[in-house]
């Protein structure tokens, strides 16, 4: 994307002028170079002269681009933020520095700002397209340089840290746009509290670390492994720090930079001579756990896990009731402070970044011993670890504080030595200096635990609960169930005659529906647990272990708005799932029940629309499996004695197998009315199908009528439609059912009817993601202006006009319309 706007900047800069070379590779005192002249280093690698980006051809800016390869791909800009806005540009050079300036004034538009003033003064390009203010005389030493002076790109050669004799800062700044090359909002830069790291900022918030330095990479960036053809050298002197990239072979190694594009991306390229072009080498990729502190205070996150945050040992959340809803900012706290003094041991935790340095102390020639030792007698000390992971390690890194932004990894990652209590390392080795205490505590611990086995024991006999559990869970299979499964299912087996005593032989008085994937029972256990049992259809062609592999998963996803599955039994041909039973059942049996829906006022239905959106999301976003209901609908969101949404049936989609619900679609997922064009028409679903039919189910709760099958006497749209001819006719709030609306919720009401329009358009990219959504509803962002909406009309029919006309009055004919208009 990147190269081909920069190619194109390459053609349009060609084509606008031909460039006449001025001689050599320096401009000398009293010389200058103006507009469509340029300079060539000596071998020829890199030009400079002025330049527009292609999509702004009226500004003009000095820079420095390839010559040899990819001409255009500009490296370097001098007045990035001073644009001339004609050709009359001109460099020279002061005894201050380089001048850029305009042809009728002698005005500077940009100076270098050179430390010192020198006698000869030149410029010169060198071949690692670095422009460098010197002496004549001076060859080694420059006054100015623009590798201290980085723009967006980092070139070999070029440093990229702080001098604290010299006071330079090299750092890295977008250009604001491609058209652009003033700086955007980000900074990369290696941040000088603490142990040096390299940062990403957006203004003054951090956004990404790479971690620290660890000897060979990065401590967050796994990916940066050593390569044939270039390498990253890591320097830390007491008065400088900085890394810089050097090419392996410099006649041989394919030519590279890195570019820090407006959104903040770190991408490096690598010229690639036989396609001509430069391809993608590495990318330092912000996903979900390297956003800075995705998982708060002293939280580990990890892309592998669901939920992907958890606190580190000894740790709780600190909110937990947050952490159920899957937002993890508010971290985790200690669960026994610190004794201070030799009463606290580190727990040892392998495969992490390391937490923010910015709080942290080192010393590179100590050791791991001498680091505990240090670490321990500092009562302010939190963690330790090695600063050097080559060679089984070396140096000593201390933090203070909370551990902020950690990250867990399978494979690569480092050691991180955490103080903890004494109390909070039962049974660790690390706890050795507390013998004494251990062997009075440990026989006091054997009696307490056979007493809670023999009461726990006694417990299951007496009641046979199934929650999940290994031990239970052997107690299960004694007898009737199906033994053939591995033993690391975490979730209970009921046998199929369990079950069947259970719902009653699965009698038709016992049946609470039928949804795509089968029958659904209600059930009660012997112990008088209430069940709902979902036969599924045979249509499943998995095997049992995939089957199985598939339910544990499911099983994991566990969240206050999805109706948890306690048990599953697998015999022969039978497959099914035991749920907890809803005594409220769907939603759509108070929604579209003329009797129950009077009661239904919009304190509930406002309580379940926000419910559902945050269940969604989990499934979409926060679990680990990324799931796409695909038949979300009023009937699969079920209400608990409170009246608290909970999804039901998610995941499904995911057993019955992604070919086979495209061959079947009608038939296993997928309920008309729900389905957005694109997954009816084509079969192609994403999160966005599930907005879609989040949508509609909003405006279902909204107007109590259901989508397929709405009715209006003036046209033939479905409910979206009449939804989207209300909202051009400004008159949106007249689909809202009667009973809910009263003076004090209209704008909620208004709003979450904009926002159903924004779910249902026609377009997947235009619809919001479910985490918009949810920002939506709390009234944290603005609404977009909504689009048409997919199957404008379901019913199609001839001279259908779908534009509303103005004097028709299709909208006021509910007695409570109301006419509201909401600022945008
Ligand atoms: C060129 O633009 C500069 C400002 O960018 C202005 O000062 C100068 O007068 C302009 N010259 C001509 C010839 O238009
Ligand atoms: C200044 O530059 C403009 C544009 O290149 C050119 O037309 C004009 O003749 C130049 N003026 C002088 C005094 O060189
Ligand atoms: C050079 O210094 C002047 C005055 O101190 C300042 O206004 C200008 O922005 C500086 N230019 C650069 C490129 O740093
Ligand atoms: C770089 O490659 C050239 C050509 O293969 C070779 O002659 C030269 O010795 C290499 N230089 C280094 C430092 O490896
Ligand atoms: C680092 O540790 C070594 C060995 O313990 C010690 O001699 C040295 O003074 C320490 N350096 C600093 C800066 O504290
Ligand atoms: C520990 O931190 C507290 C508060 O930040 C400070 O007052 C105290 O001096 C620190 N103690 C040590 C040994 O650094």
């Amino acid at each position: 994307m990147k190269e081909t706007s920069i190619i194109l900047v390459c053609s349009c800069l060609f084509s606008i002028m031909t460039f006449s070379s001025a001689a050599g590779d320096t401009i000398a005192a009293k010389e200058s170079i103006s507009d469509g002249q340029t300079i060539v280093s000596a071998r020829g690698e890199f030009e400079m002269g002025f330049f527009s980006p292609q999509g702004n051809p009226l500004n003009r800016y000095f820079g420095i681009w390839y010559k040899k390869i990819s001409p255009g791909t500009v490296v370097w800009v001098a007045n990035r933020e001073a644009p001339i806005s004609n050709t009359s540009g001109v460099v020279r050079v002061s005894s201050r520095g380089i001048v850029v300036s305009t042809n009728q004034s002698t005005r500077s538009i940009w100076t270098s700002n050179s430390s010192a003033s020198v006698k000869n003064p030149v410029a010169q390009l060198l071949d690692t397209g670095n422009l460098v203010f010197r002496d004549e005389n001076e060859v080694e030493n420059f006054a100015w340089q623009s590798f201290d002076h980085p723009g967006n790109t980092i070139l070999p050669g070029m440093k990229c840290g702080f001098d604290l004799v010299s006071g330079v800062d090299r750092y890295f700044s977008p250009w604001k746009s491609d058209d652009d090359p003033a700086p955007g909002e980000y900074t990369s830069r290696l941040d000088k509290n603490g142990y040096p790291q390299l940062i990403l900022m957006k203004g003054s918030v951090v956004r990404y670390r790479t971690g620290p330095w660890v000897g060979s990479r990065f401590s967050g960036v796994p990916v940066l492994k050593p390569n044939g053809f270039y390498t990253i050298e890591y320097v830390i002197t007491p008065t400088e720090v900085y890394y810089v990239n050097h090419l392996v072979n410099s006649s041989e190694s394919p030519i590279t930079r890195a570019v820090l594009a407006p959104d903040g991306v770190s991408t490096r390229y690598k010229w690639n001579s036989d396609k001509h072009s430069w391809s993608q080498f590495l990318t330092l990729e912000a996903g979900d756990c390297d956003r800075y502190e995705a998982c708060g205070r002293n939280g580990v996150c990890n892309v592998n896990k669901s939920p992907r945050c958890e606190c580190i040992k000894g740790f709780d959340p600190k909110r937990p009731e947050h952490w159920a809803e899957a937002d993890w900012t508010s971290g985790c706290s200690r669960n026994v402070e610190l004794e201070c003094g030799n009463e606290d041991g580190f727990f040892k935790y392998t495969g992490v970044k390391l937490p923010d340095t910015r709080w942290s102390k080192y010393n590179m020639s100590m050791s791991l011993v001498e680091c505990e030792d240090m670490c321990l007698k500092d009562c302010n000390c939190t963690a330790y670890s090695n600063t050097d992971i080559r060679n089984g390690g070396s140096g000593c890194l201390l933090w203070f504080g909370d551990l902020k932004d950690m990250r867990g990894y399978s494979a690569d990652g480092q050691d991180l030595y955490v103080k903890m209590a004494a109390s909070e390392l039962k049974g660790s080795k690390n706890s050795g200096k507390k013998t004494r205490v251990w062997i009075v505590l440990i026989p006091v611990f054997i009696v307490l635990a056979a007493i809670l086995c023999l009461f726990l024991l006694y417990r299951i006999r007496k009641k046979r609960t199934k929650r999940a559990g290994i031990m239970q869970l052997n107690l299960y299979n004694v007898g009737d169930a199906t033994r053939e499964e591995g033993p690391d299912l975490d979730l209970p087996l009921l046998g199929f005659i369990q079950i069947a005593k259970a719902t009653d032989n699965f009698s038709d008085n016992n049946k609470l529906g039928e949804g795509g994937f089968g029958a659904v029972y209600k059930g009660v256990l012997e112990d008088g647990q209430e069940i709902a049992v979902k036969r599924l259809s045979k249509d499943s062609r998995q095997g049992v272990k995939e089957f199985m592999n598939e339910v544990s998963c499911i099983a994991k996803l566990q969240h206050r708005n999805l109706v948890r599955l306690i048990a599953c039994c697998v015999e022969e041909q039978e497959r099914m799932l035991v749920y907890e039973y809803m005594p409220n059942k769907g939603l759509d049996s108070y929604l579209f029940d003329r009797e129950k829906c009077k009661s239904f006022d919009w304190q509930k239905r406002y309580n379940i629309i926000n419910g559902t959106a945050k269940g969604l999301l989990y499934l979409h976003q926060d679990s680990r499996l990324r799931v796409i209901h695909r038949d979300l609908k009023a009937s699969n969101i079920l209400l608990d004695y409170e009246m608290n949404p909970k999804i039901s049936d998610f995941g499904l989609a995911r057993i019955f197998g992604e070919s086979e619900t495209e061959a079947c679609t009608t038939r296993v997922v997928g309920t008309y009315g729900y389905m957005p064009p694109e997954y009816a028409i084509e079969g192609l679903f994403s999160t966005k199908s599930d907005v879609y039919s989040f949508g509609v189910l909003l405006l279902e709760i909204i107007s109590g009528k259901k989508n397929r099958g709405f009715s209006h006497p003036d046209h033939n749209l479905n409910l979206a439609g009449h939804a989207w001819r209300c909202h051009l006719e400004n008159n949106l709030l007249s689909i809202a059912d009667e009973v809910i609306l009263n003076s004090s919720n209209e704008h909620e009401v208004f709003r979450v009817t904009e926002i159903a329009l924004l779910c249902v358009q026609e377009y997947p990219e235009d619809r919001p993601s479910m985490s918009s959504v949810v920002l939506m509803l709390s009234g944290e962002i603005a609404l977009p202006n909504s689009k048409k909406p997919g199957f404008y009309s379901d019913k199609q029919k001839p001279n259908d006009t779908t534009s509303p006309s103005s004097n028709n009055t299709s909208c006021s004919i509910n007695s409570a319309s109301v006419s509201f208009y909401a600022p945008r």
